[in-house]
């Protein structure tokens, strides 16, 4: 594909690089990608920029506790960012780090100019500081002495900092919000952050003490600070040109399109714009607040265990149908709610039953009736209909890349295969084979077909990317789509005729009910086993804190083990009887790896006695033994005395 020296920037925030992927990162990672396949289609150049955020308090403490180097421990942390977005065929151009030389350069030049144009200054401070949000927070934040974010507890701290003159932008970005339609979208979400421009705009704290905090970039002016995370992560965007002059020469600012969480709107359009606007680099941002993703109507936490792990996930669907499934389900904007069962159902109609059925089918009359030879029109002048409404479908899809209304393609593209399919009902091939003047119908009727198809693979490519070559390669077309480019299908007829088609496998199989039953079993399972998991974490202190009532609305009880066995077809599950004194409860544990169930008779065990009953590999669950997991290893909760059944443990 040509480049039509048009260029096109988009960017993901920057995930943080101690968290573990999950599907909420891979949402805006595969939005940015679709766009950024689009578009070199379109012949732009693309620089599609992802990458990981690692300085900050978290990243320090996390590293403390495995007694490794900072430095070291985000080397081999963000790989997994990297390895991810490699499965997930994402085709980022650049991955900036926020520890590399690049950035960290830009960051002290931008640091050095404000300081320089009085634009920061130095102050004395007290606020109310929240150590895991990095943020100062006034009296009037607090919700009941609390960090308003994460409700945890914050500390009163007094010291000298640096502050970026932020406040005096006020009155320019409230008038900016309000004139330019692009800045923010989509434009449902101006209206939050105009409210949180009513009340007066203060100055941005950009420095922590080395002393509470030495993992960061150093002030380039004051070595006995670093950079406030949020001031340093916000200039990736630019780090990867090396200088405001590259940036400037470059042609590829302001970005097209910043793609982000609805939870970081407000630190981009207050915080980055008027960054922009001091260094004077073209604030003309075009922000996109896509919204959240919950699973089975919860929110994904790690303490829940029911953190979508897309490792995991593309294990079970292939990556083609998870990228499918999270563009489609919800419009860019909102917020969606995750299910394996509403895959499955995407998968079985959308993919199996109209692409994929499509595909099937037209690759087999090619077979029966040319030979597997693509024809040649014998009418190339018919079928007006089914031509016009290519023409206009693919108008529509180009202007809803516009607004990134990745639903929407979708659902046009989809009438497409739609149209084909009812095309090929209504032409009745296997009718027109019969007689002479049917065959020289027929050779029409083929040939639309297949080049309809050539058309929806190259509109799916950006979406499933992999699927569409599979398409092409079933059509026999060996340029592939990246080549062939949008130019091929502005008008009819871009497939030559005497091409050979090469059956193949199915391109997306049905999921039948017994094979969907055994996936989300297994779901289960894998859900039940993480939640045990969120157990480890809380003693990470990552998860919330509760107040001694709710912990005692856990009823720990002792029980003693008097039978077990495995569950059959289970690698990990043990089905036990537990004698709580006032009954036995049946109770399905994740410990056959490290527990024969013969070592476990007569043991004594301590029971989460009042958890819902859930079924696990098929078998109920009557609640749950403690046990502490350490990589891999699972070790059962116990006593040093040997206490009696049905106990209460607090
Ligand atoms: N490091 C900052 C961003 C700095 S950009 C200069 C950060 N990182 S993050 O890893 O916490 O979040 C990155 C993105 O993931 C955000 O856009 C956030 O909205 C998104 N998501 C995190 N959980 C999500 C869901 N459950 N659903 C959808 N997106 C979610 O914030």
């Amino acid at each position: 594909m040509k480049s039509l020296g048009k260029k096109f920037f988009l960017t993901t925030p920057i995930y943080y690089v101690n968290d573990v992927p999950h599907i909420g990162h891979a949402y805006t990672t595969i939005a940015a990608d679709v766009v950024a396949r689009y578009r070199r289609l379109e012949g732009y150049e693309v620089i599609f920029l992802t990458g990981t955020d690692e300085h900050g308090q978290k990243v320090l403490q996390a590293a403390r506790e495995l007694k490794v180097e900072p430095q070291e421990h985000v080397d081999k942390l963000h790989q997994r960012f990297k390895e991810l977005w490699l499965r997930f065929n994402i085709s980022n151009d650049d991955f900036i780090r926020t520890t590399e030389e690049r950035h960290k350069a830009l960051v002290c030049d931008i640091l050095q100019r404000l300081h320089d144009k009085g634009e920061i200054y130095k102050d004395s401070y007290e606020g109310w500081y929240c150590m895991p949000c990095e943020r100062f927070w006034t009296e009037k934040d607090l919700i009941q002495g609390n960090c308003p974010e994460c409700k945890r507890k914050v500390d009163k701290i007094q010291e000298h900092n640096y502050f970026f003159k932020m406040g005096q932008y006020q009155d320019w970005l409230k008038n900016y919000i309000r004139t330019d339609e692009r800045f923010i979208q989509p434009v449902s979400r101006r209206n939050e952050v105009l409210g949180f421009l009513d009340k007066p705009l203060g100055d941005l704290c950009i420095s922590r003490p080395v002393e509470r905090l030495p993992w960061g970039i150093p002030l380039p002016f004051d070595k006995k600070y670093v950079t406030y995370v949020w001031f340093d992560a916000l200039i990736n965007y630019i780090s990867i040109h090396g200088s405001l002059n590259e940036i400037r020469r470059s042609g590829f600012w302001p970005a097209n399109h910043h793609l982000l969480g609805k939870d970081i709107l407000t630190t981009h359009a207050v915080y980055w714009s008027t960054m922009l606007k001091a260094i004077g680099l073209d604030p003309a941002l075009n922000l996109f607040a896509h919204g959240w993703w919950t699973v089975n109507g919860q929110k994904m936490s790690k303490s829940i265990g029911n953190v979508v792990e897309p490792n995991r996930l593309i294990e079970q669907f292939g990556v083609d149908a998870i990228r499918y499934f999270l563009m489609r389900e919800v419009p860019f904007g909102m917020d969606g709610d995750f299910s394996h069962k509403a895959l499955i159902g995407r998968v079985n109609s959308d993919l199996a039953n109209n692409l994929g059925n499509l595909l099937n089918r037209t690759i087999n009359m090619m077979k029966r009736y040319h030979d597997c030879i693509i024809p040649e029109p014998t009418e190339p002048n018919e079928d007006a209909d089914l031509k016009n409404e290519f023409q206009k479908g693919i108008d529509t899809v180009h202007n809803l890349y516009d607004s990134l209304a990745y639903n929407k393609i979708l659902e046009r593209v989809w009438h497409l295969i739609d149209v084909t399919n009812k095309y090929i009902d209504h032409q009745g091939p296997w009718t027109l084979v019969k007689s002479e003047d049917g065959k020289e119908r027929l050779a029409t009727v083929m040939y639309n077909t297949a080049e309809c198809l050539r058309i929806i693979a190259i509109l799916v490519y950006p979406f499933m990317p992999k699927s569409a070559e599979t398409m092409m390669q079933q059509l026999g077309i060996e340029i592939s789509i990246k080549e062939q480019g949008l130019e091929t299908i502005k008008t009819w007829g871009g497939l030559k005729p005497g091409t050979r088609v090469q059956p193949g496998n199915q391109l997306f199989p049905r999921i039948e009910d017994k094979e969907a039953e055994k996936l989300l079993a297994a779901v289960e399972v894998a859900e039940k086993l993480d939640s045990k998991k969120g157990a480890e974490v809380m003693e990470e202190g990552t998860s919330e804190q509760v107040s001694i009532d709710e912990f005692m609305k856990i009823d720990l009880r002792t029980g003693k083990i008097i039978a077990a066995e495995k569950v059959e077809k289970s690698k990990k599950l043990l089905q036990l009887k537990v004698d709580i004194g006032s009954e036995v409860r049946q109770v399905v544990a994740g410990i056959a790896e490290c527990y024969e169930p013969e070592q476990l008779i007569g043991r004594t065990v301590i029971l989460a006695a009042n958890l819902k009953p859930a079924k696990l590999m098929g078998v109920e669950s009557q609640g749950m033994v403690l046990a502490a997991s350490e990589g891999g290893n699972i070790t059962l909760a116990g006593f040093d005395l040997e206490p009696g059944k049905g106990i209460r443990v607090r």
